[in-house]
């Protein structure tokens, strides 16, 4: 069948490893076997496999020097590597994270905690190759904000800074914290966009609409939705198309927010004291119905925690 994802197994013991492979290429994965931990390594770099999964008792290189080899090598530091073994005490688990194992399972193994595993990883893997010629053209588009408009930029990465607390103080996974951060660092990218000589007629919120065109060929909903999106209302009276209540998703919400408490408090010297100012002119805009009043909650949490700690280092250092 082609197409398949190909997973290296390193195994010592052959009945062990029969059982592995049957689960596996009843999930259709293509798999190949090694008794040995100097085979494996020559396989790896032979067939360049999707995943290795491993043992820890391997003739000739055990599995911590073979992944050890592995990740040294840096076309395998992506490669996804699960330990699976009977070997399930603490120094097995420590020695096997600081070797750059991504997955440590105890044998006896469950069916599907393994192929869930092994899926996991193939996904993820995935997602971080897509990510990297991505992540090149954002660092293109910030380098051109920071120099067209380098009050922009520094708005930019304050409002990423703050969407990133309030999203992990909402509970977020850290996929969807990343997302948030991108989104805010690019919310306002549509100013490359504008003339600069305050001929854009449809300003403010037109810069929305040029900075969702410029992304939507990456395939990224959400950062398309937090750039188009960021300056609407959750009462519906913002623009560029008038979104309100569930049409908003949380992400939105959350750079949305975000973006006015900054534009309130205005990142200037002396932002402790506008900090609290900035959120009592935004309760006010809560309660007129603007912001999610959970959103505006966390973000208040996050804003005087981190005014405190402010005023606590100050005045340590005046001590
Ligand atoms: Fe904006």
């Amino acid at each position: 069948m082609p197409g398949r994802n190909c997973v290296l197994l390193a195994a010592d013991d052959a009945s062990h490893a029969a059982i592995v492979r049957e689960v596996l290429e009843q999930a259709h994965y293509r798999v190949l076997v090694a008794g040995d931990g100097l085979q494996a390594l020559e396989i790896a770099h032979a067939e360049r496999p999707d995943l290795l999964i491993l043992g820890v008792t391997l003739p000739s290189l055990n599995g911590f020097e073979l992944c050890s080899r592995l990740r040294s090598d840096p076309d395998m530091r992506t490669l996804p590597i699960i330990m699976l073994t009977s070997f399930n005490e603490p120094p097995y688990r420590i020695r096997a994270e600081q070797v750059g194992v991504s997955r440590f399972m105890a044998a006896p193994f469950d069916r599907h905690e393994l192929l869930t595993t092994v899926r996991t990883l193939l996904d993820r893997r995935k997602w971080q190759a897509q990510l990297v010629p991505f992540q090149e053209t954002v660092r293109c588009l910030l380098i051109a904000l920071q120099h067209r408009a380098p009050e922009v930029f520094s708005h930019s990465q304050r409002v990423a800074c703050l969407a990133g607390d309030v999203g992990r103080s909402l509970l977020l996974d850290e996929e969807q914290v990343q997302e948030l951060v991108l989104g805010a660092l690019l919310h306002d990218i549509g100013k490359l966009g504008l003339t600069g000589d305050g001929t854009d007629s449809w300003e403010p919120v037109y810069h929305a609409v040029i900075g969702a065109r410029m992304l939507c060929r990456f395939r990224r909903p959400t950062l398309c939705a937090v750039v188009r999106s960021h300056h609407e209302h959750l009462n519906g009276t913002g623009g560029p198309d008038g979104l309100a209540g569930e049409d908003l998703a949380l992400p939105v919400r959350i750079v949305a927010i975000c973006n006015r408490f900054d534009r309130l408090t205005g990142g200037t010297p002396g932002r402790q004291r506008k900090a609290r100012e900035g959120l009592e002119a935004l309760k006010i805009e809560v309660d007129a119905g603007l912001w999610d009043p959970r959103v505006a909650e966390h973000l208040r949490e996050v804003v005087l925690r981190s005014a405190r700690l402010s005023e606590a280092v100050a005045a340590a250092g005046r001590r």
